[in-house]
Parts: C-alpha cells; sequence; structure tokens
C-alpha cells in the first residue's frame, strides 16, 4: 500500500471513529477499506437500546462498499483511541473473508501510533468461504 492510500485509509477510519454512535459501551470504532478500484470506504459502530442489534465498524464499512458497488478489497483498517490495539471480532472476521483475499493483510491502528497486522488466512483459519458452497 502506497503512504498515501494508508493516510486516506486512517484518515477515513479516524473520522468514521468520531461518529460512532456507542452510547451504551462507549468504545468508538471506525474502519476504512481500500477497493481494488482504488476507492475508500468508512463506517463505524452502531449500537442499539437492544444491543444484541449491535453493528461493528468493518461489517458497516463493507456493507457500504457493497452498496456503492464495490466487492473486492485490497486492505481493511480498524481504528481505535484505545492503549490496547483492537483486533476485529469473530462475526467481522467471518465477513472480512468473504470480500478480502487470504494474503491480504487487515491492520489495526490506535491513536499512540501503535499497529498491529493480520493476514486474513491468521484471522480465521479453515474459514467457510463461498468457494465451501460449490
Ligand atoms: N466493535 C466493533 O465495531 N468492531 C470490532 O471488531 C470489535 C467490537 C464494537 C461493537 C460494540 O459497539 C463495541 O465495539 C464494544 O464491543
Amino acid at each position: 500500500m502506497t503512504d498515501s492510500n494508508k493516510q486516506r485509509l486512517l484518515d477515513a477510519a479516524k473520522q468514521a471513529h468520531d461518529n460512532a454512535y456507542a452510547p451504551y459501551s462507549n468504545f468508538h470504532v471506525g474502519a476504512a477499506a481500500l477497493s481494488k478500484n482504488g476507492k475508500i470506504f468508512n463506517g463505524c459502530n452502531m449500537e442499539n437500546a437492544s444491543y444484541g442489534l449491535t453493528n461493528c465498524a468493518e461489517r458497516n464499512c463493507l456493507g457500504t462498499a457493497i452498496c456503492d458497488g464495490e466487492q473486492e478489497f485490497e486492505t481493511l483498517i480498524i481504528y481505535t483511541e484505545q492503549e490496547k490495539i483492537t483486533p476485529p471480532c469473530g462475526a467481522c472476521r467471518q465477513v472480512i473473508v468473504e470480500f478480502l483475499e487470504q494474503d491480504a493483510y487487515v491492520t489495526a491502528y490506535n491513536h499512540l501510533g501503535d499497529e498491529l497486522s493480520w493476514q486474513v488466512k491468521d484471522l480465521l483459519p479453515q474459514a467457510f468461504t463461498p468457494k465451501n458452497l460449490t
């Protein structure tokens, strides 16, 4: 990834983070994805008084991109303002596997400049994928 795309992704994820609707957990998450066509999409977590209806930032981000016609992504990032880096939850890992290649990277950043990266294949080994349906 170029430095310019990394900065664009970080800016988009931070903006989403700031708009997160998380009054119950107070845990704001922003995500941003770069499509193979070079477009950037973002998403934030969106909680609900019926707690189980919460949507994570990563899935909202990918859903927005799908709605715009993009289905293949180079990379996805997560941004939180937590001392401890935030990895994607299990449900998000399953959705990430659907749209990012096995050797693509997911990177989580925080406001302190820390970052951690994982390859999709390591986030969800032995994943159930569209290939299992053929
Ligand atoms: N959350 C995300 O948005 N992404 C993750 O991968 C981890 C969890 C959100 C869901 C909920 O609104 C809050 O963080 C606390 O779990």
